[in-house]
């Protein structure tokens, strides 16, 4: 098989966000810039898995187990290494040829690698123009006029774009770069007669824009003052696609980690004041909207954004439009509005750090400030407050029971209500694109696929307590409900296997038939009823949330037989819950599993 080239390997790993992949197998928790979980790949009650997306690198500290999201797939499905990079390259947007690289593909290759020299170059001439060159003057007296310091101004590598037609041509050419990779590298274009190509950024301040290791990708350049596109930038290049791209996120890179939270304004200078002021956890998009490829990127770093877009009615748009990225990503959304029109440069500039630190203190839930905006727009009416639900159901494509609580005080709908039209309006816009599936068929979740080893490789020990639990903890998942069922009937795998059709299914088999060395027998027992547990257990909590909305529901409508009925309910649950918990510590291996029994005689349980 043909090599998969190394820059290869490391746009899908760029593009793969780790704690996603591994969250289809382990269920993980934040703990600071981490996420933890129990480890997959050896037996534990504590979880001592860690999954470090700044690294983008997961370990245990209990089994050792460590390495990037490629050895992770592979060693959770079984896969070798190339296999892994192969399913995430479909999602990760990398196309992997099958066959050795062509002399052309070489070349491009090379000339990557010669499209960051020539944009580095360029970056340092740009520079040495700022300052010293002879035009410097000017562009370094506009910094001082914003308040720039010449500190910042380096980090940045702000610089000067020289006047005159050629001149920063002319330097690459001199230092041996072809015409043609300048004007790929979207510094000249061809001139329209076709007689020779001219810069692209003339007269300009220099923002180079790099990408998340610190490689200069492309420009935005600023005019000082006079006729002219107040911003001109790059065009996209090989290496530069403005959805992708986020302006200050290498500098912010570590910023973000520690405040666990990004920060996004509109411009430039604004993420350039911003980091001088001590907000280095600020990004800006390069003059477009945000994307979500911009939003997977962040999702890395931190789950929180303050959307610090200009208080305007483009800013104002461009703010609601952030709401349906951020909460499909999972991410908390604030918004923070700078009063008079002002954008956060001027804030500064006037009234100093301190006044935006309290702002950003200030900063509210995005998605009761949008809701806010329609009721406002609406009125409270019932025709006003039904048409706001509409839309942000429409814009949320559904209300999920999270954001119904959040919305219910704003839209002034009473939080039950809200939940039953939600649940009644469940929908899927038809323009959503299905998640794309890196590979067809099942996808066991990791507790399936140790129970499934269990039955397979230790049914002895584990046959007769799985057959004695209830049935419903397992249909949840209807082809891991029909795999156990056939394994407890005494089907052989190889049977099992001959009518399977579902490729998933035939993976997850054959690499649960490969792995031989899970669980010894005498810690079999043990493990399945940890399996059972674990899956028991958010279905535990399901019922316990229920059964707690339906008794505050029940006691706000006066109904007090229905809530002694649900907090009965609850009460038997949480009960439930916490003797499991027990019996687990205790290794009472017995109430446990009794624990895990159906509550009436079930009239299809498992044979
Ligand atoms: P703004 O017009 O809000 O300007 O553009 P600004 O950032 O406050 O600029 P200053 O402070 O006057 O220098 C916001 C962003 O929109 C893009 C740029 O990315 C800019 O930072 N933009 C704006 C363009 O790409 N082209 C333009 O002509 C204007
Ligand atoms: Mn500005």
């Amino acid at each position: 098989m043909a090599r998969i080239p190394r820059e290869i390997v490391e746009a899908i790993r760029d593009r793969t966000e780790i704690v996603e992949v591994v969250s289809r197998h382990v269920q993980l928790q934040r703990r600071g810039n981490s996420w933890v979980g129990l480890c997959p790949f050896h037996q534990e009650k504590t979880p001592s898995f860690h999954v470090v997306p700044s690294k983008a690198m997961y370990h245990c500290f209990g089994c050792h187990a460590s390495g990037d999201v490629f050895r992770f797939l592979a060693e959770i499905e079984g896969l070798s290494f190339v296999e892994a990079v192969k399913e995430l390259a479909g999602p990760a947007g990398v196309t992997i040829e099958e066959r050795e690289l062509s002399r052309e593909e070489r070349d491009n290759l090379r000339k990557r690698a010669t499209l960051y020299d020539v944009l580095e170059e360029a970056a340092t001439f740009f520079e040495a123009q700022l300052w010293t060159g002879p035009e410097g003057e000017q562009a370094r007296a506009y910094l001082q006029r914003r308040d720039l310091s010449a500190e910042l101004a380096r980090e940045a590598r702000v610089g000067w774009a020289p006047e005159g037609w050629t001149r920063t041509l002319d330097h690459l050419q001199r230092k041996g770069f072809p015409t043609g990779l300048v004007v790929e590298a979207g510094l000249a274009k061809p001139r329209p007669g076709g007689d020779g190509s001219y810069d692209a950024f003339r007269a300009r301040v220099i923002l180079p824009i790099r990408d998340d290791r610190g490689r200069v990708i492309a420009f935005g350049g600023r005019l000082l003052e006079g006729d002219g596109p107040k911003y001109i930038n790059s065009p996209e290049t090989k290496l530069y696609q403005k959805s992708h791209v986020l302006y200050g996120l290498d500098a912010a890179r570590r910023a973000v980690g520690q405040a666990d939270r990004v920060i996004l304004v509109e411009g430039y200078f604004d993420v350039l004041s911003m980091h001088q002021a001590g907000f280095r956890e600020t990004v800006a998009t390069c003059g477009t909207s945000l994307t979500p490829e911009h939003v997977a990127k962040l999702r890395r770093l931190t789950r929180t954004v303050v959307v610090l877009l200009d208080a305007d009615e483009a800013g104002t748009r461009a703010a609601e439009r952030t709401l349906p990225l951020l909460e499909q990503a999972g991410i908390q959304g604030l918004r923070l509005q700078i009063p008079d029109a002002k954008d956060p440069d001027d804030l500064l500039r006037e009234q100093g750090a301190e006044a935006m630190a309290g702002l950003l203190a200030r900063a509210e839930p995005l998605l009761a400030w949008v809701a806010a905006r329609k009721v406002a727009a609406y009125g409270l009416t019932a025709a006003g407050k039904a048409r706001a639900r509409d839309e942000l159901a429409e814009m949320l494509h559904g209300l999920t029971p999270g954001q119904v609580a959040e919305l219910a005080p704003v839209l002034r709908i009473h939080e039950g209500e809200l939940l039953a039209w939600a649940r009644a309006h469940a929908h899927r816009a038809p323009d959503e694109a299905p998640r794309p599936e890196p590979r067809a068929g099942w996808r066991p979740h990791v507790d399936a696929v140790h129970l499934l080893w269990l039955l397979v490789h230790r049914a002895e020990e584990v046959g007769d307590l799985v057959r004695r639990v209830d049935p419903g903890l397992i249909a949840t998942d209807a082809v891991l409900a029909r795999l156990v069922s056939r394994l407890l009937q005494g089907e052989t795998l190889a049977a099992v296997l001959d009518d399977e059709e579902d490729p998933g299914v035939m993976r997850a088999l054959a690499a649960i038939a490969a792995r031989s060395a899970l669980y010894a027998p005498d810690e079999a027992a043990r493990a399945v009823v940890e399996v059972l547990a674990r899956m028991a257990r958010p279905q535990w909590d399901e019922e316990l949330a229920l059964a707690t909305a339906d008794a505050a529901d029940a006691a706000r409508a006066r109904d007090f037989d229905r809530a002694r009925a649900a907090s009965t309910r609850k009460h038997v649950v949480s009960l439930r819950r916490r003797s499991l918990d027990r019996a687990l510590d205790t290794a009472d291996l017995e109430l446990a599993i009794t624990l895990l029994e159906p509550d009436d005689e079930p009239a299809d349980a498992l044979p």
